[in-house]
Order: C-alpha cells, then sequence, then structure tokens
C-alpha cells in the first residue's frame, strides 16, 4: 500500500537522472527560498533564474502566491493547508530536481517541520535552504492590513514563522541596508558554483 493506494508498482525509466544532468551539463537540486512575505523570495527567485540562465543553465522557478492560482488554488493559510502547501511544492520540487534542473521554491514555508520534510524527500542531500533575513516591505499592503486585524493568520503577525536553524545560506543586511537583488542572487550561484552543481 502507498498512500491510499494499493497494487501500484514503482516504474524505473531506462533514462535517468544522470543522463539528463549529462545532457544539461548541470546537477539538478532544489533552492528552497524560506522568509517572510515582503522579504523578497520572488525577486531573489528572479535574479538567480536570470544569472543562471545567462551562464547557460537550466532553472525552474515554483513560487508560493503563483502556485497558489493553480496546483494550490485549493488551499488557504491554515496550518494544515500550509503544511500540504509545501509537502506538494516540495514534491514537484524533486521532480524537477530529478529533470537535471535547479529547481528555484520561493515559499514563506513558516515551518521548520514541512521545510525539513522536503529536505528529506531529496536524495544526496541536493537540497539548499536559503534564509532571507532582511526586514519585510509591505509592498500588496497586506501588513496593514493584518496590523488592522483585516487579515487573521498572518505569519509575523498572528501567525508564526520559525526561522531554520541550520541553513546552507542566509542572507542579512549589512548596516541596515538590504543587498541588492544581483548581490543576493550572487550568493546564491557562487553557492551553487562551489557545491559543483554547474559543472
Ligand atoms: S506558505 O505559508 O508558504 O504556505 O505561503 P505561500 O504559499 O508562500 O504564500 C504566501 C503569499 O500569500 C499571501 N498571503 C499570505 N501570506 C502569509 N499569511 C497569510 N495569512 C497570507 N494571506 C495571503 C502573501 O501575498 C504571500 O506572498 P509573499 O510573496 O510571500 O509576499
Amino acid at each position: 500500500t502507498v498512500g491510499n493506494s494499493t497494487n501500484i508498482f514503482w516504474q524505473e525509466s531506462p533514462i535517468g537522472r544522470l543522463e539528463r544532468q549529462k545532457l544539461l551539463n548541470q546537477k539538478g537540486c532544489v533552492v528552497w527560498i524560506t522568509g517572510l512575505s515582503g522579504s523578497g523570495k520572488s525577486t531573489l527567485a528572479f535574479s538567480v533564474n536570470k544569472e543562471l540562465y545567462s551562464r547557460g543553465k537550466l532553472s525552474y522557478i515554483l513560487d508560493g502566491d503563483n502556485l497558489r492560482h493553480g496546483l494550490n488554488k485549493n488551499l488557504c493559510f491554515s496550518a494544515e493547508d500550509r503544511t500540504e502547501n509545501i509537502r506538494r511544492v516540495g514534491e514537484v520540487a524533486k521532480l524537477f530536481a530529478d529533470a537535471g534542473l535547479i529547481c528555484i521554491a520561493s515559499l514563506i514555508s513558516p515551518y521548520r517541520k514541512d521545510r525539513d520534510a522536503c529536505r528529506a524527500m531529496l536524495p544526496d542531500s541536493n537540497f539548499i535552504e536559503a534564509r532571507l533575513l532582511v526586514d519585510a516591505r509591505d509592498p500588496k499592503g497586506l501588513y496593514k492590513l493584518a496590523r488592522a486585524g483585516k487579515i487573521k493568520g498572518f505569519t509575523g503577525i498572528d501567525d508564526p514563522y520559525e526561522p531554520p536553524l541550520n541553513c546552507e545560506i542566509e542572507i542579512k543586511q549589512k548596516d541596515g541596508v538590504c543587498p541588492t537583488p544581483n548581490a543576493m542572487a550572487g550568493q546564491v550561484v557562487s553557492y551553487l558554483e562551489e557545491e559543483g552543481y554547474l559543472h
């Protein structure tokens, strides 16, 4: 029995991850960007995607806000639904990494156990957690609404955010100033380069 199903069997394809990675000349992995709403997760994801593209490396973004328009449109922001949101994106990210791509997932992902569960899904520690630790801006006016009590259960206001204890990359402000998107992306791409993901 797997999940709720019985009589299902895993089928192994003759063309595997290694063959695809060779074709793409890169190593598949998941860069998981976590941080508060308005901390610049999507901006960082776009910059990393662009920098990798300019180096001839294939990456693909799984953005929380965007996926909630499709794959995760039936989920809200309760603890259970956030957990299911992260689980689904973790599974999809695993498929992209298996396809040989550098999958950039950008979601608040407020619960440590949910991020750790995604990490555990990936073979050979190809899960790179990048925490954005910068002052959140409020471009969508959501913090204002949450502070006024007009949105309930908003992360960082009346809902928890559990920071990673041991992440691979931490992006911080220097002297109160947030690094530019290019500088942040540089930090991530350098890590990928040093760890041999870009061959
Ligand atoms: S989570 O917690 O990982 O499931 O969230 P995620 O899928 O990344 O979605 C975050 C975006 O949803 C908007 N939004 C909220 N965020 C936090 N708490 C509540 N209650 C909420 N309601 C709506 C918000 O625009 C988030 O966008 P980002 O890009 O993170 O700023």
